[in-house]
C-alpha cells in the first residue's frame, strides 16, 4: 500500500494555499512574539530602569530621539502608518512615514536627534535599502547631533537591512511564502507596539498602570485571532461568492488607527483578487470618492468601537444612501447595533481601540483570500508581483 501525497501539500499542512496557512499561523506568531518581547517579571511598581519590553535598545536612543522618520514599501508601509499613530500617541514623538521610493529622491530636511526606521519583511527591498543608505551617508558629513540612528524592523535580521542598521527589531514571524504579506504584517505592527511602549516607558509619557493595561490587552490577542478565524472563515468564504463575478471595484474606509487597515484590506484585494480597490479615511469620502458609489461598488468600513466609531458609522450610512452594499468590520460587542447599518458584518472579539488593528485586519485577509481562491487565481504567486523587489 502506498500513501497518496504530494510534498507541497505536506508543507501547506493541509491548507489549500500558503497564504491561508500563514493567516492561520498568526495566533502562534503573536504568542511567540509576546513571549520574546514582553518581560514577564515586570510589575507596575518596579524600578524605573527595568522596562516591561525587552528590545535591547541602547539608553542613548531613548534620550536622543526627538523625531522619528519611517521609510517602507507596500504592506510594510501600512504597518508603518500604524507605527506612526502609536509612536505619536503613546510616546509623544512626532513621526513621519514615507514611501522609500519617494524618500530616496526627496529627503526631508536634516533634523537633529532623529531616529530613522526602515520597515521591510525581506530586508532586501531596493528602495528601502537605498533610502536608509542615503540617510546614513548624508548625516555622516554632519556633526554628532545629526548622526544617523538607524533601526530596522524586519523578518530577516541577517539581510542587507540588518547590516546597515545599528538597531534591529526581529519580527520573527517565520518564513512567509505567500507573496501577499499576512503574518509578517502583524508581526511588524507588534514591533511598533513594543517600540512605542518602550519609548513611552523610558520617556514617562504613559503611566505604568496604562502600560500594564495595554500589555494585558496584548496577551488576549492570540486567542482573539483564533476566535476570529474559527467564527469568520466559513462565513467570509460564503460572502466572498458575491464578489467573484461582476464586482470590479471596492472601496475601503477607516479612520484613525484603523485607516491603515482599510489601506491594507484594499491592497490585499488588488494583489491577489485583481479587483480594483481604494481606501480612504472615512471622512474624506465626501470629497470625491462618494461620486463613484452605486449598487455595483461594495464599501467595506472598518468600524471598530472607540473614539471614531460613531463617525465611521455615519460615513458608512452616507455610502448606504448611495445604494452601496455595506460590509462592516466591527467588534462582536457592537454587532447588534451595527446590523442596522451594514448589509454584512465581519466580527472580531471585543478589544480596546488601541489594539484593534491587529484583529480588524484578519477578516480582510480572509475576504481577499476567499475571493481569489473562488476565482481560481494563483493566490500564492499573483501575476506581476514578487515577494521581494530587489531592483528599483
Ligand atoms: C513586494 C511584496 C509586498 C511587500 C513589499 C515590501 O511588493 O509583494 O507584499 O509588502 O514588496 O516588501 P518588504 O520585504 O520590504 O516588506
Amino acid at each position: 500500500r502506498t500513501l497518496d501525497w504530494n510534498p507541497g501539500q505536506v508543507e501547506k499542512q493541509g491548507f489549500r494555499h500558503y497564504m491561508l496557512k500563514e493567516i492561520h499561523e498568526q495566533p502562534g506568531v503573536v504568542r511567540s512574539s509576546l513571549e520574546t518581547y514582553l518581560n514577564p517579571n515586570w510589575h507596575v511598581s518596579e524600578n524605573p530602569d527595568f522596562s516591561p519590553i525587552n528590545l535591547g535598545l541602547s539608553s542613548q536612543l531613548y534620550e536622543n530621539t526627538d523625531y522619528i522618520q519611517i521609510v517602507a514599501c507596500g504592506t510594510s508601509w501600512h504597518a508603518s502608518l500604524i507605527g506612526k499613530y502609536l509612536l505619536e500617541q503613546l510616546a509623544g514623538i512626532p513621526t513621519t512615514v514615507d514611501y522609500a521610493s519617494e524618500y530616496r529622491y526627496s529627503p526631508k530636511p536634516v533634523i537633529p536627534k532623529t531616529l530613522t526606521i526602515g520597515v521591510t519583511q525581506s530586508g532586501e527591498t531596493a528602495d528601502t535599502i537605498a533610502a536608509l543608505e542615503m540617510e546614513r551617508a548624508r548625516r555622516s558629513k554632519l556633526d554628532s547631533k545629526f548622526q544617523a540612528q538607524l533601526l530596522a524592523i524586519t523578518n530577516r535580521p541577517e539581510s542587507t537591512i540588518g547590516q546597515i542598521c545599528n538597531h534591529i527589531i526581529n519580527t520573527q514571524a517565520g518564513i512567509e511564502i505567500g507573496v501577499a504579506a499576512t503574518k509578517t504584517f502583524i508581526a511588524q505592527v507588534l514591533g511598533f507596539y513594543y517600540l512605542a511602549l518602550d519609548l513611552a516607558y523610558h520617556r514617562k509619557t504613559l503611566s505604568n498602570e496604562r502600560i500594564s493595561e495595554i500589555i494585558e490587552g496584548l496577551h488576549h490577542i492570540p486567542d482573539s485571532i483564533e476566535k476570529t478565524l474559527e467564527t469568520q472563515d466559513k462565513a467570509i468564504e460564503e460572502l466572498a461568492h458575491n464578489f467573484t463575478q461582476e464586482t470590479e471595484d471596492f472601496i475601503f474606509i477607516g479612520r484613525g488607527i484603523n485607516f491603515p487597515i482599510a489601506l491594507e484590506g484594499a491592497l490585499k484585494l488588488k494583489e491577489i483578487s485583481y479587483i480594483h480597490a481604494e481606501a480612504y479615511p472615512a471622512g474624506e469620502m465626501k470629497h470625491g470618492p462618494i461620486a463613484l458609489l452605486d449598487h455595483k461598488v461594495p464599501v467595506v468600513a472598518v468600524a471598530m468601537p472607540g473614539s471614531v466609531y460613531e463617525k465611521v458609522i455615519s460615513n458608512a450610512q452616507e455610502a448606504k444612501a448611495r445604494d452601496a452594499r455595506l460590509i462592516g468590520v466591527t467588534s462582536a460587542m457592537n454587532s447588534q447595533e451595527a446590523a442596522h447599518t451594514f448589509n454584512d458584518l465581519l466580527t472580531v472579539p471585543e478589544v480596546e481601540e488601541l489594539l484593534s488593528p491587529i484583529l480588524a485586519v484578519i477578516p480582510l485577509q480572509l475576504l481577499s483570500y476567499h475571493i481569489a481562491a473562488i476565482k481560481g487565481l494563483d493566490v500564492d504567486q499573483p501575476r506581476n508581483l514578487a515577494k521581494s523587489v530587489t531592483v528599483e
